[in-house]
């Protein structure tokens, strides 16, 4: 018997545990760590309008694209393409899936094993009697090394792969369920303690005060990307993780649970930081450097800021390691159902072989910073490649898979699980994915490669 018999396919068993995974999967760096500082670089309050827009004319409707094409073909993000359609072009969606997932996770392992290091630091209470440039100092120091960054990053992508072996009930359902609930429980205390800063009203002002005048044609670009990346569409993420789903979940409340969870996340996250950062006089558009840089500055200087340091890195540890389990669980399913290998086997290979282009990744900061292509080293290339082309371009596929490709009976059997459910919102859905979605994806897919090619 083949090792990986369909009707003895692992699965979700309730329905919170489909929503941990799935906001496990959206809520991560992408919240805490890239979009306070991508709202900051862009101006506050009028990119999160244009960004919300995005949410939910774009986000939505392709991650209900994804929940259809996974509950329906119940495979990986490969085996759903080739059993949807006989036609091997579509193929390419699972193929450029599995890459992203390798470049995705191999960038996300060098910032979560930044983090893993400030959560030490933050135990040790380091951050204390040091100044602005000094904390600066030690983050680069930190970063560019060879030997710790890469260890932590080992640690890391150890744990991701401890959790992903488990499968899906005993593994990702199981620890999802504990660790959600937590991280809700940390963001929240970081909040009541953030907006009781005196000072820290500028910080609301800079993010819900719309100030249009700031926006850019890059802004409007970067927010279609960063709705992408935080919602972890276009690379099969959460058609790997439909095809668990259950018989009767329902896919729309689901979409619209898990982006609204996610944007809320995001939202609280800025809450945490802006009023900090307005409080103790700190620059909003301090890049990627933000959070490990600007806040542990402002840690010091505030009441309980001890405390506050160390949830923070915790929370961002958190929200890194349920993301990353969604995405080694791509690429694991792929290699396990396609090779027809055991799980076990096939998350050891798939974790040893993502730390190897991880460490590229990690390195590329220090002692491999001399390799670039462009003005870009091994993480920003790994960055934009995903980030830029491979997520807009699969999320346009599947978006015109769904909207011109699949018959519109699975399409409406899967969203009314066999008419179990009333329909809501069916003619705008086929709306979206069918107009709406591929244009407005294929102007970020355009600049994207525009911003490559002239640099
Ligand atoms: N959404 C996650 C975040 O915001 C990152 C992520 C997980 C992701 N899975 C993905 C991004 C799939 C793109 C594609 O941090």
């Amino acid at each position: 018997m083949a090792k990986n018999d369909l009707s003895k396919r692992d699965g979700f068993t309730s329905k919170f545990g489909i929503i941990a995974a799935a906001t496990g999967s959206a809520i991560g760096l992408g919240n805490i760590w890239k979009f306070p500082y991508i709202a900051g670089e862009n101006g506050g309050g009028a990119f999160i309008i244009i960004y919300l827009v995005f949410i939910i004319l774009i986000g939505v409707p392709v991650m209900m694209s994804e929940f259809i094409i996974g509950r329906k073909a119940k495979q990986n993000v490969f085996g759903a393409f080739k059993q949807l359609t006989s036609h091997g072009f579509w193929k390419i969606i699972g193929i450029m899936g599995v890459l992203a997932a390798f470049l995705i996770l191999s960038f996300y392992g060098t910032v979560a094993s930044w983090t893993i290091e400030y959560l030490i630091l933050a135990f040790k209470n380091s951050f204390s009697g040091k100044s602005a440039d000094e904390l600066a100092t030690m983050f680069d120091t930190f970063s560019q090394g060879a030997i710790k960054p890469v260890i932590w990053q080992i640690l890391f992508m150890a744990l991701t792969a401890y959790i992903v072996i488990g499968g899906i009930k005993k593994g990702i359902e199981k620890y999802t369920k504990i660790l959600m609930p937590m991280l809700l429980v940390i963001i929240i205390y970081l909040d009541i303690t953030a907006i009781t800063l005196k000072g820290g009203v500028e910080g609301f002002r800079f993010l819900f005060y719309p100030n249009f005048s700031l926006i850019t044609s890059e802004s409007i670009i970067d927010a279609l990307g960063h709705a992408f990346f935080t919602l972890s569409l276009g690379m099969g993420v959460l058609i790997t993780y439909a095809s668990y789903f259950q018989k009767d979940t329902n896919i729309t409340n689901t979409s619209i649970s898990v982006a609204g969870a996610d944007t809320i996340i995001a939202l609280l996250a800025g809450l945490a930081i802006f009023p900090a950062v307005f409080a103790f006089n700190a620059e909003p558009a301090a890049g990627p450097g933000l959070v490990f840089m600007t806040l542990p500055n402002i840690f010091e200087l505030m009441p309980g800021g001890y405390i506050f340091s160390i949830l923070f890195f915790l929370l961002l540890a958190v929200a890194a390691l349920t993301s990353s389990i969604s995405i080694m669980e791509v690429v694991v399913a792929f290699v396990s159902e396609e090779k027809n290998i055991s799980r076990k086997k096939a998350t050891i290979f798939t974790a040893i072989a993502i730390t190897i282009t991880g460490i590229l990744c990690t390195l590329s900061i220090g002692p491999l910073s001399h390799i670039k292509i462009a003005e870009y080293n091994i993480f920003d290339i790994f960055d934009i490649l995903a980030s830029n082309i491979l997520l807009p371009l699969g999320g346009m596929l599947i978006s015109i898979f769904i909207g011109w490709k699949m018959k519109k009976h699975i399409i409406t059997d899967e969203l009314s699980n066999y008419g179990t459910i009333q329909l809501k919102f069916v003619k705008l859905f086929i709306f979206l994915v069918r107009y709406l979605a591929p244009i407005a994806i294929s102007f970020v897919f355009v600049h994207g490669l525009w911003d490559i090619l002239i640099n």
